[in-house]
């Protein structure tokens, strides 16, 4: 006899997930995650590993004020509540394997690929799609293989730069008020049950390249995890002085 199977209607299996620098956690309230955020800092494909002290604390408090910021301008971004100093609750998402990166002026791999000089303006601004897969790499995607990957369909790949230009803008002028270049930044975004794209992961300078505006010396001016890429010392300090500048300009609303 045929087995009868009884169609149900599944909620996602969410189980607790440890990421390079974050730990996702399932609660007891469908579709909310409590996300954990770690001292653990990695480079260049973890193949450098260190310990940041408090970037937990700072990069949680850093990326709360910033989610909340970009919703009061209209961006849907999984942010709910900062929980705990170094944990927040955040909406569970079907996540893109995709990392969004904008870039405002040529640093990091764009210089490294195209020997463009460090800090040269891009105007407009490049938006470029990679492959969130740590196996491969996290490569470079071109339209095309976006495509062939389905990664994303062409109008969720419009919806996603569209949105990516619009947060670097908003981010742009708030970095601006707190005396910061924002050089370029990485984002991650998913869909919500309603199919909704939203602004996930965290905005930190773990994952943005910010230049103190006004300094010229090349190692004075970096305040991001350049500074632990590269072993520039002083990596604690330059997370807090973000913090504390982000903390004067965004009073908890
Ligand atoms: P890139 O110049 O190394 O491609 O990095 C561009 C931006 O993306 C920079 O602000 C750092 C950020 N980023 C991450 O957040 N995670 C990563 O794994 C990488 C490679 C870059
Ligand atoms: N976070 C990345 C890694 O360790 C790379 C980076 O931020 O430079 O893989």
């Amino acid at each position: 006899m045929a087995l009868k199977l009884e169609k149900k209607r599944q909620t996602p299996a969410v189980t607790t997930y440890e990421g390079k620098a974050k730990i996702l956690i399932p609660t007891d309230r469908p579709g909310v995650l409590r996300m954990q955020f770690k001292d653990d800092a990695t480079a260049f494909n973890a193949q450098k590993k260190g310990q940041i002290r408090g970037k937990g604390e700072i990069n949680c408090t850093i990326s709360s004020y910033l989610f909340q910021y970009l919703q009061q301008q209209g961006i849907p971004t999984h942010f709910l509540a900062q929980v705990a100093p170094a944990e927040m609750e955040v909406t569970a998402l079907e996540m893109f394997a995709l990392e969004v990166v904008v870039r405002n002026r040529a640093a990091g791999s764009l210089c490294r690929e195209t020997g463009l000089p460090l800090g040269m303006e891009l105007e407009p601004p490049l938006v470029e799609f990679y492959y969130k897969n740590d196996a491969l790499g996290d490569p470079l995607l071109t339209p095309d293989r976006l495509r062939l990957l389905q990664l994303a369909t062409p109008d969720q790949v419009q919806a996603l730069t569209r949105l990516a230009e619009q947060i670097n803008t908003h981010l742009r002028r708030f970095f601006a008020e707190c005396g910061l270049l924002l050089i370029d930044f990485k984002l991650e975004f998913g869909r919500d049950r309603a199919g909704q794209i939203v602004l996930a992961d965290e905005i930190s300078p773990d994952t943005c390249r910010l230049w103190l505006a006004g300094e010229t010396d090349p190692t004075k001016r970096v305040v991001d995890k350049d500074r632990f890429r590269y072993d520039l010392g002083e990596v604690e300090s330059a997370y807090r002085l973000v913090l504390e500048r982000v903390l004067q300009q965004a009073p908890r609303s």
